[in-house]
């Protein structure tokens, strides 16, 4: 744009001059704006570059599941017989080298126990402590893309598979989980007992684990094994659930096999031990037996007087004192007495009519995980009152939370 300014000559300034000035002055905007365009494109370039870079450093965090050192390729697929050509994460994947190497040969020293499904043993792995499961089987096709789906499932309260490893056997690879399992904090003698708060917060940490399988994932899960020794704690006393998706895993594994029956007896509702039926509701059936185990730190199967022949399962045991007709000091024989008097009484008594309506033999009567979780999150609120001793200053939350 061309601006010509006129000043009157009598000022003492020539027209020659102004033009000169006027002309400096649209240089220096048209510099100016240049300079800006210019300044704008850098920019965009720049925004661009960054969420390339952005993009990039998550694909690499996606893919390295554990911790930053990722996994050199192994050649583990392609060696194994029949699984060619199947894509894996090599993220996650363990040389038996590498875990051999860690587990000092898979020695006594490191194994933590035995299961079902084989032997555990500890190690560290790349600076992280690990738990891995040697499975007394071999991985197939299908094993190997279920692991691939059970590897991407992450939940606070589920115990999470870091990897595995398919060279000779199948070992998984878990987090390691510091405190021992549940069923150990009960019944063994070398540690402290529980408090009742502490057991209402183990709850309901399982049944946020539960609801997560049963409502969450794709594809859902049923665990089929829910049991004390399958609830894992923290060094927080926080409660993860092991071992969701194995009888899954177990299955796939075994395609051409029929389903096996797996479970824990004393933890098997009647329609899945009699008729093999399955649905979440056997999950819901299992953890309500743990329930109980919280409240009495009895096993699921008590052997009166230690004989077999007089074995009563602990769901039977609960059913017959709560269906009595003093129903409350029936249920205060059956609290574990390493409680002492520490315990409130309607809350236990709360927990074990929950226990109670997850153990109905109608598979259809029993509640969701969800609601399960929603009805413990209530006691927990109450209990937690309870303990700090300040029960009523939170009651009008209590109220709203348990409806009344
Ligand atoms: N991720 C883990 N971190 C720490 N300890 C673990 C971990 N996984 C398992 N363990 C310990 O190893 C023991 C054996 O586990 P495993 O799952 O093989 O058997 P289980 O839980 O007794 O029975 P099941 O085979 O039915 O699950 C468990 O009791 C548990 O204490
Ligand atoms: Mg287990």
């Amino acid at each position: 744009m061309l601006m010509i300014v006129f000043v009157p000559s009598n000022r003492g300034i020539s027209v020659g001059v102004i033009a000169g000035i006027s002309i400096a002055a649209i240089v220096v905007l048209l510099l100016l704006g240049v300079g800006m365009y210019i300044g704008f494109f850098r920019k965009k370039v720049k925004g661009t570059t960054l969420l390339l870079t952005a993009s990039s450093d998550f694909s690499a965090q996606a893919g390295n599941v554990y911790g930053s050192k990722a996994a050199e390729p192994t050649a583990a697929v392609a060696a194994t017989p029949g699984l060619t050509g199947i894509t894996v994460d090599k993220s996650v994947e363990f040389s038996y080298e590498e875990l051999a190497q860690e587990t000092d040969n898979f020695s006594m020293a490191n194994k933590i126990g035995e299961g079902g499904f084989g032997a555990v043993y500890y190690a560290n792995l790349r600076g992280e402590e690990a738990a891995i499961k040697k499975m007394d089987m071999q991985a197939s096709k299908e094993f190997l893309a279920e692991l691939k789906v059970l590897t991407h499932v992450h939940h606070l309260n589920l115990v999470r598979l870091i990897g595995y490893c398919v060279e000779g056997s199948l070992f998984l690879v878990y987090e390691y989980i510091e405190n021992g399992n549940l069923s150990q904090h009960l019944r063994g003698s070398s540690r402290e007992p529980l408090p009742w708060s502490t057991r209402v917060q183990i709850a309901l940490d399982s049944a946020r684990g539960l609801e997560y399988i049963h409502e969450h994932t794709v594809p859902v899960y049923i665990h089929r094994d829910i049991k004390s020794a399958n609830i894992l704690i923290d060094k927080n006393f926080r409660a993860k659930v092991a071992d969701f998706g194995l009888t899954k895993l177990t299955e796939v594994g075994s395609a051409s096999l029929p389903t096996r029956l797996v479970g824990t007896f004393g933890y098997m509702p009647p329609e899945y031990a009699q008729y093999g039926d399955v649905s979440a509701k056997v999950d819901v059936y299992a953890f309500g037996v743990v329930l109980y185990e919280l409240i009495s730190a009895k096993e699921a199967i008590v052997k009166a007087n230690g004989s077999i022949a007089d074995s009563k399962g602990l769901v039977a045991l609960f059913e017959d004192a709560l269906n009595g007709p003093d129903c409350k000091e029936e249920l205060c024989k059956l609290i574990d007495p390493r409680l002492g008097d520490n315990y409130p009484l309607d809350s236990v008594f709360k927990m074990a009519q929950l226990a109670k309506a997850c153990t109905q033999e109608n598979p259809q009567l029993r509640p969701s995980m969800r609601s399960i979780v929603v009805a413990l999150m209530t006691l927990s609120s109450s209990t937690e009152d309870w303990d700090v001793g300040s029960f009523y200053e939170n009651q009008a939350l209590v109220n709203l939370m348990s409806g009344r």
